[in-house]
């Protein structure tokens, strides 16, 4: 009888057990972790800060909210009060402001562990999509985020942010069918609610800021982290040591280790939340454009090549790209002697550097190159939009780094070298472009020095 009891007991536990590892919210996160995870070398902790940071996100957006009113006469004055009537509102808008750009930052820092680690073999390649999407979803919500304060940086950020998405306006004005069919004009009626930046844009990019995104981006992350016990930990070496496999609860070892990378996020942004304040410059005024007016650092990289193209640099060349991102792992599934290895060893080093060194060459050399010749042509002809369209330092650039990646190709007959050439080549011409938007674009998009 006791025997019978102590089964159905058992029987009772494992059933348990099994519940409990079968939802996400109960099992997300793992009760025993390995020294391999735990070591800062595997993760640099970068996954874990940026839950941080998007947790401080949503605290202190929680806390803005109260104050914040989403009407185009209403909202810059109550940006105001936050900071100069609110008690610590200051400091909360601050760090909001501050952790968006974090956020967005260390989301490409975490892109590139996990892509430089060979973390998206096998079943792990369902986490790097839902990786991808989450990258593309923090950068709407920071540029949805962008448009509230409604001062002369948000609503010229916004607009040319809005021009990028009408990009494809350029090829329907060249084939003359813009009058029929306009994607580029949807898509931006679409964001803008109209045609222009106004009460539309704002309540569209307040609800998506404060509700669309962050819900979806929550459930996103949820999903992430209960993939990665899914697929058996974290990537690592084939060639792992069983003493760093061997598991420990993770209860108190891996918790206070969150625990003290919150405590430090939460420190670091203090002291810069202290030391400077978010920008707010005057009320919008849509007469008087900002000259130049700057998209938020991480699309003006985009803006930069939008200059020389709309159409290649506001629609081929970013969706190559994403594509690209998404199809690396059914690309490359060379899996097993790459996954968890640091650029896949020796030769992945050597293939990832020059990759930086030839990304870098070719967009300096074709920018500079763009600096002393003009094109042929009246500008405005349809002979001159398509001649610029193909002979630009963006579109030269993305073909010279495709010529870099097939002689990567030939010359290691590896798919893994193929994707480390490409995914290089193109983020460091991406750097390059976006440090030029930054420092070195004036009045009219001028280049200075
Ligand atoms: C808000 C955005 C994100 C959050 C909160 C997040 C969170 C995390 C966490 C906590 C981990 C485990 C620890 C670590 O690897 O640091 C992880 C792993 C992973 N993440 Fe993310 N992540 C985000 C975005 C991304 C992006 C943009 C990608 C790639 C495009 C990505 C791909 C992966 C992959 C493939 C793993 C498994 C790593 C492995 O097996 O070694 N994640 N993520």
């Amino acid at each position: 009888m006791a025997g019978t009891e102590q089964s159905t007991g058992k029987e009772r536990v494992g059933e348990r057990l099994r519940n409990v590892s079968q939802n996400f919210v109960l099992h997300i996160h793992s009760p025993n972790v390995s020294t391999y995870a735990l070591s800062p070398f595997t993760t640099m902790g970068l996954g874990v800060i940026l839950i941080c940071l998007f947790a401080i996100q949503l605290a202190t957006g929680m806390l803005l909210m109260i104050h914040y009113t989403p009407s185009v006469d209403a909202a810059y004055f109550s940006v105001k009060e936050i900071i100069f009537y609110v008690p610590g509102g200051w400091i909360f808008r601050n760090i909001h402001r501050w952790s968006a750009h974090a956020l967005v930052f260390i989301t490409f820092l975490h892109m590139f562990r996990t892509f430089y680690k060979g973390s998206y073999y096998g079943t792990r390649k369902t986490n790097w999509v839902v990786g991808v999407i989450m990258l593309l979803i923090v950068m709407m919500m920071s540029f949805s985020g962008y448009l509230l304060p409604w001062d002369q940086l948000a609503y010229w950020a916004v607009t040319i942010g809005s021009n990028i998405a009408a990009a494809f306006r350029e090829f329907t004005d060249l084939i003359g069918v813009t009058g029929y069919v306009d994607p580029g004009g949807f898509i931006r009626k679409m964001l803008l609610g109209g045609e222009n930046v106004g009460q539309n844009t704002l309540t569209r990019f307040f609800t998506l800021h404060v509700i669309v995104l962050p819900v979806t981006l929550l459930g996103l992350i949820g999903y992430h982290i209960w993939r990665i016990r899914k697929d058996g930990g974290l990537a690592r070496p084939a060639s792992t040591p069983d003493s760093s496999l061997e598991e420990i609860p993770a209860w108190p070892t891996a918790l206070w280790a969150e625990v003290a990378i919150l405590l430090s996020v939460v420190g670091i942004l203090l002291i810069v939340g202290v030391l400077a304040d978010a920008p707010l410059k005057i009320l919008a005024n849509p007469n008087l454009p900002d000259n130049p007016a700057k998209s938020p650092w991480y699309l003006l990289g985009i803006q930069e090549i939008v200059s020389y193209s709309a159409f290649m640099g506001g629609f081929v060349i970013p969706l190559f790209f994403v594509a690209f991102l998404f199809y690396i792992p059914w690309f490359d599934r060379e899996g097993e002697i790459h996954s968890g290895v640091w650029f896949s060893g020796k030769d992945g080093i050597r293939t990832t550097s020059l990759s930086v060194l030839a990304g870098g060459i070719i967009t300096i050399s074709f920018v500079a190159l763009s600096l002393f010749i003009d094109l042929p042509g009246d500008k405005g002809s349809p002979q001159y939009i398509i001649l610029s369209m193909i002979l630009n330092p963006g579109t030269l650039s993305v073909m010279a780094y495709l010529f870099w990646t097939l002689f990567v190709y030939h010359s290691t007959s590896s798919r893994r070298m193929t994707v480390l050439a490409l995914f290089t080549a193109f983020m460091t011409g991406w750097t390059i472009f976006m440090i030029i938007g930054l420092w070195f674009r004036g009045e009219n998009w001028h280049f200075i020095l």
